[in-house]
């Protein structure tokens, strides 16, 4: 039983060497780590087996009790992905065997920038969450607020602040794949534009924090306030992203190291920390288009009543749809009967399920 285990990691492993090995090499390796999420970590299994880089490897040697978060952070950010993009064309779909995003890693898209970031600010998270909750040695909560506040206005930092400082230096660390010595031509334009999105997502992270305060004083007076700051839930992280995604900016291929916006009209604005920035324009991803990697919305499921991208009109590019009628069967009309127990009835419905031709 243990060896046949091992034989199917094992393959799953070449499986995914194999994969990655004919992606270009800006994005070799360094997303070997997805499939951390599918390995099933712990520290025992070592760090010479996992799906890593070398550089990856290393860390994982030196600091194995990682792993943990590195997987948490990989779940984070490929389940809210497929989140803020079940309603759209392009769906967030990965593969599971091996774990992956296909064509959208390198293909220089928007899509490309969404997962870099939203993959960044899940490590952020999970390692951040980590900390808080005392299991690292490096890092704890942020103790640099201190006793400080406002005692005036009535109210002081304390309890216990999310430190994203550690979180947001691993995640570089971790995935960032930049060489030294950035040559100016432009062989690692995406490369580069991979990082910028990946720091966006961290971005977010440190954007979204907010502040929680608790009550102190006789019979909830509230006359002293405990306040300390929190990181987000990842959802309200990756509905940010969403709107950083909405408004990614295209960029020209760097001349003298620096993107440029594409846009005459605003090429002196510069761009920001918090931008998404993408080289190639999106494909429609209506039709399945193997060489691209697309799956095209044959058979997606669509909503005929809205107005939105999951309306049967956007998301099937007006190919039509189909109807078909799908019988539910649910206990219904419940009623607590003396005593005890309880008395359902058994409703049908009929509902209409639409999908693209
Ligand atoms: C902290 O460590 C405990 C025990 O290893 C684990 O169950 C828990 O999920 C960890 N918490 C976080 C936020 O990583
Ligand atoms: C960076 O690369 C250039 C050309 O490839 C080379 O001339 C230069 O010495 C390198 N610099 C460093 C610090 O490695
Ligand atoms: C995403 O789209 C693909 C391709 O159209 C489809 O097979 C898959 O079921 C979709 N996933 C979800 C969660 O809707
Ligand atoms: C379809 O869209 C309408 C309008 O946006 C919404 O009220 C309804 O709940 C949606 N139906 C489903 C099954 O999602």
């Amino acid at each position: 039983m243990e060896k046949s285990s091992s034989w199917s990691r094992l393959l799953h492993l070449s499986f995914l060497a194999l994969l990655l090995s004919s992606q270009p090499l800006c994005c070799r390796g360094s997303w070997m780590w997805l499939g951390i999420t599918s390995v099933g970590v712990s520290e025992k299994t070592g760090c010479a087996n996992l799906p890593l880089s070398a550089k990856q490897k290393d860390v994982c040697r030196r600091k194995p009790y990682l792993l943990a978060s590195v997987a948490e952070g990989a779940r984070l950010g490929v389940s809210e992905c497929r989140t803020q993009f079940r309603h759209e064309r392009w769906n967030c779909s990965t593969t599971r065997e091996p774990p992956g995003f296909g064509n959208e890693l390198t293909s220089g898209t928007k899509e490309t920038a969404f997962i870099y970031a939203i993959m960044a600010a899940g490590l952020v998270h999970a390692v951040t969450r980590s900390c808080s909750a005392g299991n690292m040695t490096e890092c704890s909560c942020d103790t640099t607020l201190g006793g400080s506040g406002s005692p005036t206005e009535g109210w002081h930092w304390g309890g216990c602040s999310d430190d994203i400082a550690y979180g947001t230096w691993f995640s570089r660390r971790f995935i960032d794949n930049m060489p030294k010595n950035v040559s100016t031509n432009g062989d690692d334009t995406l490369l580069v534009m991979n990082q910028h999105n990946s720091e966006a997502g961290r971005q977010a992270i440190a954007k979204t924090m907010s502040t929680d305060c608790r009550c102190h004083g006789v019979s909830g007076s509230c006359a002293v306030k405990t306040c300390w700051r929190t990181i987000a839930p990842f959802e309200r992280v990756g509905s940010y992203l969403k709107e950083r995604y909405e408004n990614s900016v295209q960029v020209m291929d760097r001349s003298k190291r620096k993107f440029r916006r594409k846009e005459k009209e605003q090429r002196r604005t510069p761009i920001s920390r918090e931008e998404f920035i993408f080289l190639n324009k999106s494909p429609n991803y209506c039709l399945e288009d193997r060489r691209l990697g697309v799956a095209g919305t044959r058979g997606r499921r669509c909503n005929r009543t809205s107005a939105g991208p999951d309306g049967c009109n956007l998301l099937c590019c007006g190919r039509g749809y189909n109807t078909h009628v799908v019988r539910h069967v649910e206990r219904c009309e419940c009623k607590f009967v003396w005593c005890c127990y309880v008395r359902c009835r058994r409703c049908e419905t009929m509902n209409d399920i639409h999908t693209c031709k």
